[in-house]
């Protein structure tokens, strides 16, 4: 702890960081080299570096944050500034799963606020604090562009769509209970260490992991279905097994009566347009180049 001249603590730690254990450290700096190998600028390696140490401890330590420093020759206030800029780096031991309950606008008024709530009752937790067993942190996250599946929880990063109170109980439940639990899309779960060794930029080598990587599914491909003109697919909404979009079975709005052929664009917006005519400067023509 650093002092003050009359011996009053501060109350924050000091570096230099205690060191890995050798071992510990060969093995890091094997992995950190094949990192450093990938990126013509060695710096460009520290958010992979970061992911690498977290995947030791479950957190960024100090110890970590030294390492990145020695290997990439960087200061450690330089290191800490990108590690505590970035969410995904914890900063104290958190448990093997992450459960993020996204809270951001369209989930909260979907049920996120609810679910949060539920689960902060449910665990005896609150906002970043691990449950007893050590398995399970609960977290607000933001929003994970997933709105189209609102309202959205996370675990260690992988999606789990659609949720209400009671599914994300049971999520829970079974975190704790060390029960199979598959994401709604995405590669099977694996704990947060796991998370962070894939996410340094190893290969996910569980069998089945990088077939089982799957889409978001079609509700966000509506969007750009009816873009292209197509009518758009009836969706049944997973949660109540009923219809969930307005205009299913039918033809956009702006549709025109007959398909239109798969070149002509609908819209003035996505069509190519001449520089003369999107430039109020220059409304027809070509424009001469200077001294012709
Ligand atoms: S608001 Fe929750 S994923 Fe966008």
């Amino acid at each position: 702890m650093t002092t003050t001249p009359e011996g009053v603590s501060l109350g924050m730690p000091q570096l230099p960081a205690p060191d890995y254990p050798d071992d510990v450290r060969a093995r890091l700096e094997r992995d950190a080299a094949e990192i450093v190998a990938r990126y013509p600028d060695s710096r460009s390696a520290l958010l992979p570096l970061l992911h690498l140490v977290q995947s030791e401890e479950g957190h960024v330590t100090r110890t970590g944050m030294q390492f990145c420093a020695d290997v990439l020759g960087l200061t450690t206030a330089e290191v800490t500034a990108v590690a505590t800029f970035y969410t995904m780096y914890r900063r104290k031991p958190s448990g093997d799963y992450q459960v993020g309950v996204c809270t951001n606008t369209l989930c909260a008024v979907m049920g996120g606020d609810a679910i949060f709530e539920a689960l902060q009752d449910h665990l005896g937790v609150g906002n970043g604090e691990t449950t007893d067993d050590g398995k399970v942190t609960l977290e607000h996250i933001e929003c994970n562009a997933a709105c189209d599946f609102a309202p959205v929880v996370m675990v260690n990063w992988e999606f789990f769509d659609n949720q209400t109170v009671d599914s994300a109980r049971q999520l829970v439940d079974d975190l704790r209970a060390g029960a199979r639990v598959e994401p709604t899309r995405g590669a099977p779960l694996c704990t947060f260490k796991e998370t962070a060794r894939i996410l340094a930029g190893f290969p996910d080598e569980r069998d089945g992991a990088v077939e089982a990587s799957g889409s978001a599914g079609p509700a966000s491909l509506i969007g750009l279905r009816l873009a292209k003109g197509e009518a758009a697919a009836r969706v049944v909404h997973p949660r109540d097994g009923g219809p969930h979009d307005e205009p299913q079975d039918r033809a956009p709005r702006d549709a025109a009566p007959h398909e239109p052929p798969a070149a002509e664009h609908l819209s003035s917006h996505d069509a190519p347009q001449d520089t003369s005519a999107s430039d109020p400067a220059h409304p027809a023509g070509p424009v001469a180049e200077e001294g012709e």
